[in-house]
Order: structure tokens, then sequence, then C-alpha cells
């Protein structure tokens, strides 16, 4: 049994072994030495070559105790070329659709489990508010309810039948919490929030995951109210493991131990910081070399003692044991071959994916789908089956119609993250928009191209400005000027079709870690490109492949028809052209709102009430696209919203149906959204909170009476003392298509008191 295995393991240990265990250290370091002489129990980015060397190391150490191997397998095993690179989080997010989430991590692991990889860093359950913020993408969007259901499927995918199933990896609850609350967007500074606007929103999606088995834990980077999180004794011990009797693993994110004699200089030294790392609860210590040294400093110098390394220890040793990495620690057997990693059955779940997350926000006169929609493909693959036959031509322009490292977005290997691959995946695994209109598209029609527009280019930056650890910056992404001659030759594309469409957004060198933006508009040439199209005449389509909601010029918002995608992956480009030609139906919702300015920030719909007015002096408060929005190409009617039973406990279940019905011309997935609002509440809350939502397929004409059973017991605010309650008074339960307030029907209950 592994506790007895991990008991006897402990008693023959060193503490320089001990310690060693606490270690995951940088494989593209010197791994040998971190290996042979600090007995590191843990390494992160290697690639299967090293991997091989590293393993062959252990067996030359006294003890031989596996390594785990962690990775950064995001949205697709993000280090390996090859492997299946999915929607980004945020773009998976956009389904609405625990299912498929679950799929794509299912996938993800078992691509990650060939390659020798046992631990993501996955999934972000941070609450994306702040749009400026670099790696909204990473998230799963501004809802709480939506990132718990999302997250919860992203652990159950990872983590499988457990961890006798070879491909089951663990996976990670990040960034352990509030990092996303930053101030001016700007990455891991001090997270200004309170402990009951954490509780109210920010620890809930964590709590759910912690409580279903999420094998491990990532401790943010930030401070909140002065202390780093990897020594929040409040956060780590009194809420996690105690409030929430959480037994799983925690690890750093990089050298957070560091950091906080470096950077954050709340700590003297690399003992000191040590010491109270491992007091505070810490198991493993990311990328702080001198954690080595400076723990066993702590432990002579009485600072800290060995039974504190002993319970990190040992909950390392436990994995390593429930993985089974003592009897096979290369696990799995299975071959790196393309049968497995980046399969064409696995290019079949991205491209449903792909096709799912596609968020259609706007579309008049018709324009989409093209020629009034195609039904279906011909034997060479091409769209057939429209009642307008005429031939068409189409102008794919922009910096995007043909990016393929744009589609896969941040934490697709060839990011610069990885400098050992090759240069980007392999180009002919990943369909751009491009691609995907140009083999869609009927024999008879004529697709030309244009790139129309530059985004950035990339600088070096001046001698001295390094990265506050001294690595030296990456480059710098400074945005282009338009250039006449480039918008030029799309306008002429432009004129010269029926159909235009402008695929704008980001790319990679503006999101990420470190790349928080202080504005939030398309980039470069991109605005002067959208004017000019739009001058054209020509039917515009712009398609926003934006990492996080951008804001979009005039042009944009006035276009026939604006798709956001956000880095829709491999197959996103096939999944856009079916899109535009009809041959699947939109059915993604906002899992952000989009803003319409910069200085807006933030827009998420569940703010608190009690602003005066409802504007700026200067702008509308509205965003641009609110949290929910998205359209299909039928219509869809709400009506004879009722609560069953009006007068409730908390006890109850609040059982509502409301009547959806499709009274357009085409197929609907409609995503039946349920807010609810307390009227009165004890303390100041958010006017309404997505408790519930279902997905429902319409046939053309066709009706359904949805029913919605909400437990009474979910309607809870947080009150003045930190505590989740339901306040006994009057509600309203409000469905429909989207968070906006004239989108919803109302229904009222009342809760009585117990
Ligand atoms: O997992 C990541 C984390 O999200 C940000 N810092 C680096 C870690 C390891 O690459």
């Amino acid at each position: 049994p592994v506790p007895e295995r991990v008991a006897d393991l402990l008693s023959r240990m060193t503490v320089a072994e001990k310690v060693g265990q606490m270690l995951q250290l940088d494989a593209r370091g010197d791994y040998e030495g971190d290996i042979l002489r600090k007995h590191v129990g843990s390494i992160l980015h290697t690639s299967p070559h090293r991997l091989g060397h590293a393993h062959d190391l252990v067996q030359q150490t006294r003890l031989r105790v596996p390594l785990l191997v962690g990775e950064d397998c995001i949205h697709g095993h993000s280090f390996f070329e090859g492997a299946t690179i999915f929607p980004t989080q945020l773009g998976m997010a956009a389904t609405w659709d625990p299912a498929l989430t679950e799929q794509a991590a299912r996938i993800t692991a078992v691509e990650a489990a060939a390659t020798g990889v046992h631990w993501t860093f996955s999934p972000v359950l941070c609450i994306a508010r702040d749009l400026r913020w670099g790696r909204v993408d990473e998230t799963f969007g501004e809802d709480p309810y939506l990132i718990g259901e999302l997250a919860s499927a992203m652990v159950r995918g990872y983590q499988g039948s457990g961890f006798g199933d070879p491909t089951a990896i663990l996976a990670t609850a990040k960034h352990f919490a509030g990092y996303s609350e930053t101030q001016g967007g700007r990455d891991a500074s001090e997270a200004d929030i309170s402990r009951r606007k954490l509780r109210s929103w920010f620890l809930p999606p964590f709590e759910r995951v912690a409580k279903e088995g999420c094998a491990t834990f990532m401790l943010g980077y930030q401070t909140m109210d002065g202390v780093p999180i990897t020594v929040n004794d409040w956060l780590l011990n009194d809420v996690l493991r105690g409030e929430w009797g959480y037994t799983g693993t925690l690890i750093t994110d990089w050298d957070n131990v560091g950091r906080m004699v470096w950077e954050q200089k709340v700590q003297p030294d690399h003992t000191h910081a040590a010491a109270a790392a491992v007091r505070a609860g810490n198991d493993m210590v990311m990328t702080t070399p001198q954690f080595f040294e400076g723990a066993q400093e702590a432990i002579e110098r009485g600072l800290l003692a060995e039974s504190d390394l002993d319970r990190a220890v040992a909950r390392i040793l436990t994995l390593k044991f429930e993985l089974g990495l003592f009897e096979n620690p290369r696990r799995p057997t299975l071959e790196r071959d393309a049968a497995v990693v980046g399969s064409d059955a696995h290019a079949a779940v991205n491209l449903e994916i792909a096709r799912r997350s596609l968020v259609l926000l706007r579309n008049t006169g018709g324009t989409l789908p093209f020629a009034g929609g195609f039904t279906s493909l011909d034997d060479a693959g091409r769209a057939t089956g429209s009642d307008d036959d005429r031939p068409r031509r189409v102008a794919v322009v922009g910096p995007l119609a043909d990016a393929a490292q744009a589609q896969l977005g941040d934490w697709a290997g060839s990011s610069g993250q990885a400098d050992w691959l090759p240069d980007g995946h392999p180009r002919h695994m990943i369909t751009t928009v491009l691609d995907g209109l140009t083999a869609l598209a009927p024999d008879d029609w004529t697709v030309s191209t244009a790139l129309g527009a530059e985004i950035v280019s990339l600088v070096t930056p001046p001698e001295g400005d390094t990265l506050p650890d001294g690595q030296p910056r990456p480059k710098i992404a400074v945005p282009r000027d338009p250039d006449p001659e480039l918008i030029a030759e799309a306008v002429e594309r432009a004129q010269d079709a029926d159909y235009v469409v402008a695929v704008v957004g980001d790319q990679v060198e503006l999101v990420g870690e470190y790349k928080s933006t202080a504005t939030l508009e398309l980039v470069g040439g991109q605005v002067a490109l959208l004017d000019a199209l739009a001058a054209t005449g020509t039917p515009l389509v712009v398609v926003v492949m934006a990492s996080k909601p951008l804001v979009l010029p005039r042009s944009a918002l006035d276009a026939a028809a604006v798709l956001w995608v956000a880095n829709p992956g491999m197959r996103g480009g096939r999944a856009i052209a079916e899109l535009l030609l009809g041959l699947i139906e939109p059915s993604g919702r906002l899992p952000i709102s989009f803003a319409r300015h910069v200085g807006q920030q933030p827009t998420y719909y569940n703010q608190v009430r009690g602003q005066h007015g409802t504007r700026y002096a200067d702008l509308t408060q509205e965003p641009a696209f609110v949290f929910g929005e998205g359209l299909s190409y039928s219509t869809v009617e709400y009506s004879d919203l009722r609560v069953l039973d009006t007068e409730l406990t908390e006890a109850d279940v609040v059982r509502a149906r409301v009547t959806v019905a499709n009274t357009g011309t085409r197929p609907v997935r409609e995503t039946v959204q349920v807010y609810v609002s307390d009227s009165v509440t004890s303390a100041s809350w958010a006017d309404q909170e997505l408790k519930a939502y279902r997905q429902v397929d319409l046939e053309p004409g066709a009706r359904a009476t949805v029913e919605l059973d909400l437990p009474v017991a979910d309607c809870t605010i947080v009150d003045r003392e930190g505590r989740r309650v339901v306040e006994p008074g009057a509600f309203e339960l409000r469905v429909g298509p989207s968070s906006r307030r004239t989108d919803l029907l109302t229904a009222a209950f009342t809760v009585l008191p117990r």
C-alpha cells in the first residue's frame, strides 16, 4: 500500500534528498547536475529526447526516485511539435460545453502521456475582468459559474478514470487565487482584493475542483494584503487545507520562492524564503534552484523542522507511487507515434470544438451564410446544395487570413517559449481561413487574397532594458504604421469581389505572461484597412481572430457581419470557412464581454449594484457585446417563463419552465441562460448572476419547453462576515439568450425564512 511505501522510503532519505524531491527545475538548464547532485523530484519543459536521458540519470542516484515530469499542456500539448492544438481555453469557453471541454482535455492527456508527461499545469480558473491583462486567453472568461463547469470538466478529462490508467495525467488548478485581479491589467503585481470579494467570486471555482479531486494547485505570483500567495497562511491553510479539506499537492509558480527575495523583497535571503515557503505548506518549488541550499541551511539553523519537509515530500512520493512511476518511470509504454499524437481522430474532435467556439456577433442583410448557405460537400469536398448557384468572388484579406501561428495562439510551442523546437507546428496540420475557403468554396468560385496590413514589428530592446530578474527581455512588439500599398492591394481585391472577409486581431507577441497591453484597439494598420474596405461598399465580414475581446472600430461594428473566433486552433480556418458557407450553424456564446473603449475597464456583467447613473459623462457604460451574447442563422423566441412553486424554502428547488421556439428557417443550438437576482441583500451584490444554462437543439419551426431546476441553496450571496448564505426574501429568475437585461424574461419567487 502506498502509505507504507512512502513511510519506508522517507525513513531512508537524507535531508538533501528530501529537499531535492521538492524541487522542480527547468530541464532546459543543467539537468544532469540537478538530477545527480540535487536529486530533483521533478522537471518541466523537456523534450522526449532529453527526457530519456534524464530518466537514465536517475538510475545513477542512490535511491533512484523517479522523476515527475510536468508541462504546460494548456490547450493541447503545447510543447510538442505535431500535437493537437485546440482553441485556447477562452475559445473553448465560447462553446459553453463541458462535454467537449472534457474531450479536449482527455485527448491532451493521451497525447501528453504518450510523450512521457505526467502532469499538466492546467486548467486556469482565474476570472478575467480586466481585458488589458495578457493572460485573458488562458481563462474561461468572466463568470465563476461557467468557469466552474468547464474547469471541472477539464480536470475530469486530464485525470481520466484515475492514475492507474496510463493515459491519466495530474491536473493543476491555477493560479490560486485572485491572480487576475491585477493593477491596470499588469501581470503579477499586488491583487487588490478583499477576502469577501475573493470568497464571493474568485474562490468558488477553485473550491469546486478542490473537492472534486484536482490533484494539484498552483499558487499565483502576486501578493495579497501585502503577503505573497506563496506564504499566505489564511488562503493556503485556513481556507484550502482547512475549510475545504484539500489534501492534494501545492506547487509554486515560476520562482515564487526566489521572488520573495529579489522581487517582492519580503524575505532577506533564500534561507528564510525557503523556510517560510515550506512552513506555509508548499510541496513542490518551481524553478528556484537556490531552494536546495536554502532549505538545508534553514534546517541547520533551526528555522525549519525536518518534519515540515517530510509532510511535503510524502505528498510528492505519494503521487509518484499512485502514478506507478516506481514500477515504470517512463510511464506509459505507449509509443510516441502518429497514431496517438496529432491523430486524425483527435483532429476531428478538434474541428468540432473549433466549430462550436465561433461566436457570430453581427449579421445584417443576410450576408451570411454566403449565397444563402450550402447544405453538404460534393465528392471533391466542396460546398454544394445552395439554392443560388451563381459563381461568387470572395476576397480573404488581412494579416491573419493565412497566419498559422496567430490561429494557434499562445502556449503553442513555437510561440518562443519552447526554444528547442523547430520553427512552429508543421504547417500541413493547420488550416488557415484562406486554406479553408479555398478548399471548400465551389469550384466555380474565385478566392483571392491580400495581406492588407501588418500588426507589429519585433524590435530588440535597448541595452540595459532587462526583465526584473535580470534576464534579457524578449523582443518588443512595436505597432506598424498603416501601409498604403498593402491597403490599396486589399481594396482592389475587395472591389473585384462579391464578399470581402477581413481577418484581423492580435498575434502572440501581444499575448501572454509579461505581455499585458495598455490598449485594446486593433494594432498596426488594421483599423485603416477596415475603414478602407468598408468604403468599397462590398459586403464586409470581419473575422476577429483575437486572443481576448478587443475594441472594434466603427467600420467593424457596422460591418455586414462580425465573427469572434478567439484563437481557434489548428482546425479553426476550416471551421470558419464552414460557418461562412452555411455548412454549420453558429452556436458559440461570449464567455466574456467586449468593451467599446479601453477606458471602460472593467466591463464584466456581474458588477455590484449601486453605481451612479448608467453611463460615463462622455461614453455609455454598455459594453459593445455582452456576456452570453451570440447569434445563430435562425431566429429564436422565448416565451411563457413560469416558476411552478413561487414560495420556497432553502431546502427546495426552483422549478421553472420556459418555451423556446425556432422561428427561423435554419436549425439552431440555443444556449438558454438562467440568471438569478436577489432583490435586496444585506451586503452589496451583483444585480444578477448566471446560475445554470441548458443547450437545446431546435429544427426550424420547432419549439420546446425547457425545464430549469435550480436548488434554492444556489441562490446565495456572501454576507459581510464572509459567509455564503441564502437570504430569505424576494428573488427574480431571469431567462434568455444573453445577460443583457432586455433579452431576459423574468419570473418572481420568494424564499421564506427558515
Ligand atoms: O504554468 C506556468 C504558469 O502558468 C505561469 N508561469 C510559468 C509556469 C510554468 O511554465
